[in-house]
């Protein structure tokens, strides 16, 4: 009931000569509750650590500024956007390596799929400038993201996960950590990176 109370008190402050029901302050608690659950993106949810690394879903990923973006073809066919917290951000726009502990790189995917809508809007102005053949064409290519697939992360910790480059890694799929047997794979498949410290992407400006 504490949380009815101080949205109590909440709207009461606000509105100070409006008197709120009770039936009305609860509806609202539930939805402020409700929102609070529901509002994270897929891979957000549960706290369950991954395997091998024992790293959780970092708190507030969604929020990270962008790194970089990429895309994988069919039958992947995906998107994807790489994001990092601000330890991150720092060390990639300021080219330091290795990247300094605390470091999180975050890879989110989505399916990659068409837009009727955004076709649509498009379609005009590119059979104007390149016929309809090369339109079709430009269309076919035109991708938005879909549903998400996985999140992957990288935690940079130089003693706890010395024997990996100093990193450890992660994946979650709606929001559940990936088998034991998906983990393993994941540093020896970075070690060609290993001068940019076992990290592909570059920081796209
Ligand atoms: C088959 C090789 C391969 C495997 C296996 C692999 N990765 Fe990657 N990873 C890449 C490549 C290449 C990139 C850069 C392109 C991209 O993002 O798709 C990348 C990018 C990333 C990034 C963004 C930072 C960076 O290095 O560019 C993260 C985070 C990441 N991978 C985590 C993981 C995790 C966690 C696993 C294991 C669950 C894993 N990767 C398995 C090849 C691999």
């Amino acid at each position: 009931m504490r949380v009815k109370e101080i949205t109590m008190k909440m709207l009461k402050r606000r509105r100070p000569r409006l008197r709120v029901p009770d039936g009305i302050a609860i509806v609202v608690t539930m939805t402020v509750v409700g929102v609070a659950y529901v509002a994270p993106a897929s891979g957000q949810a549960g706290r369950e650590a991954a395997p091998i690394y024992g790293i959780t879903v970092p708190q507030g990923y969604r929020d990270w500024a962008l790194i970089s973006v990429a895309r994988v073809g069919g039958p992947v066919n995906d998107m994807r956007a790489k994001l990092g917290n601000d330890v991150a951000i720092r060390a990639f726009r300021e080219g330091q390596l290795p990247f300094p502990d605390g470091t999180i790189i975050a890879r989110l995917a989505w399916n990659a799929t068409t837009s009727e809508e955004n076709n649509n809007a498009f379609r005009p102005a590119l059979e104007r400038a390149l016929g309809p053949d090369a339109a079709q064409k430009a269309l076919a290519g035109s991708l938005v993201a879909g549903t998400p697939t996985n999140v992957q992360f990288m935690v940079k910790d130089s003693t706890k996960f010395a024997s990996t480059g100093g990193w450890g890694f992660a994946q979650f799929t709606n929001g559940k950590p990936d088998s034991e047997a998906v983990v393993k794979t994941c540093f020896a498949c970075h070690t060609p990176a290993k001068d940019r410290d076992f990290v592909f992407t570059r920081y796209s400006r």
